[in-house]
């Protein structure tokens, strides 16, 4: 049987929509059917540079006809929802970039209702879900490396060198809630568990965030076993770039550093130090360092449309991810810790 080949689309060509065409353009199977941004030069010249078939300002006339199979939406959050209905109207799967939604908890839940009832699939870009450095240290503290896990730490600051985007991005959401969806994800993807209550302080360091707004943030989680989550995010031009992510249990932690922050041999890829509190032993484990494996994300969406794989994350698991990081926004904005309720709908 011939093997089936999928046309994509991109929309989107930015910061992300590069990582995603750059992985998936050469791969067997795949299509390149269209690439689209506002600006048109950005648009020509990624379909020059990965030979896409077509390329255009405005995505709605490469959802008529057969040629697109697969979109990815690569465009602001403020977007995804407008573009998604567009695309499930047109019966074409969806691959699109977190956050769902801008700040709108009634977007979100539009998103996901659409999502859920459509006949085509749609997976939410969590990209450490099929990061190989994530997958294995989820399966150590799955399997009793730290013990009961107590604490994680997750930090990640950006120092912003191009204002114009971050400025963008923060239009919508709060670095802790744009990117923060990705940890919170973790939290629950690594230990198994639910949280229960979210609390946080925003601040505006620099001068990108809205007036008003939040640039950094901070969120305290609890979990249903009563272990804590740390989160901090910014992007800011005055704040140090820092990446920081722990895992500590009550018989040892694990610390993870990805390549591009190892001071010594990065070539190695990410650095995954683990400490058995019990024999007290130290071990480092080299990790092949795919950041972004964006190939690996779409052959999930793949393996769901040919009815082989379940979403990673699945929609629920994303929805509630960026329903918790919304009440995380809130719970900053009224100075106070909110529950998480079981259930969004
Ligand atoms: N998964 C990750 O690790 C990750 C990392 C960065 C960004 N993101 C997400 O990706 C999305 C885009 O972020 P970015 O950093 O790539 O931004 P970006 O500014 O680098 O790129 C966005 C591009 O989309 C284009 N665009 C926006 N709306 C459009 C529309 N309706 N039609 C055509 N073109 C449109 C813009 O012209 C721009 O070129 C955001 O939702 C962001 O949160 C995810």
């Amino acid at each position: 049987m011939e093997k089936r080949s999928y046309g994509v689309l991109l929309i989107g060509c930015g910061h992300i929509g590069e990582s995603h065409i750059e992985e998936i353009y050469y791969r067997e199977g795949i299509r390149i059917a269209g690439v689209v941004d506002f600006h048109a030069e950005t648009a020509r010249l990624f379909a020059r540079k990965y030979g896409a078939e077509r390329w255009g300002t405005d995505y709605r006339p490469f959802l008529e006809g057969d040629a697109v199979d697969i979109v990815i939406i690569a465009t602001y959050a403020d977007s995804h929802l407008p573009i998604l209905k567009d695309c499930l109207a047109a019966g074409k799967h969806v691959l699109c970039e977190k956050p769902m939604t801008a700040g709108r908890e009634e977007d979100a839940a539009e998103f996901y209702r659409l999502a859920g009832n459509a006949k085509t699939r749609v997976l939410i870009a969590h990209v450490l879900r099929h990061n190989a450095t994530y997958q294995r240290v989820r399966e150590m503290i799955r399997a009793g490396a730290v013990g009961e896990l107590r604490l994680m730490r997750m930090v990640q600051n950006h120092h912003v060198m191009n204002p114009g985007r971050y400025g963008r991005l923060m239009a919508d959401c709060p670095p802790f809630v744009d990117c923060g969806v990705h940890y919170i994800d973790v939290a629950r993807w690594f230990s198994g568990r639910e949280i229960v209550s979210v609390g946080g302080f925003g601040s505006r360091t620099g001068s990108l965030a809205p007036e008003g707004g939040y640039d950094h943030g901070i969120l305290t989680m609890r979990l249903d076993n009563g272990a804590s989550v740390l989160y901090e995010a910014g992007w800011s031009e005055t704040i140090a770039a820092e990446n920081r992510k722990e895992f500590i249990g009550d018989r040892g932690r694990i610390r993870l550093t990805l390549a591009c922050d190892r001071h010594a041999d990065r070539e190695e890829g990410d650095l995954i130090e683990y400490y058995d509190a019990v024999n007290r032993e130290y071990r480092t484990i080299n990790s092949p360092s795919v950041y972004k494996n964006m190939w690996g994300q779409l052959q999930c969406l793949i393996g769901m449309i040919e009815g082989k794989t379940e979403g990673s994350p699945t929609l629920e698991d994303a929805y509630r991810a960026f329903r918790i990081a919304l009440l995380g926004w809130r719970a900053c904005r009224e100075g106070r810790e909110l529950p998480v309720p079981e259930k969004f709908v």
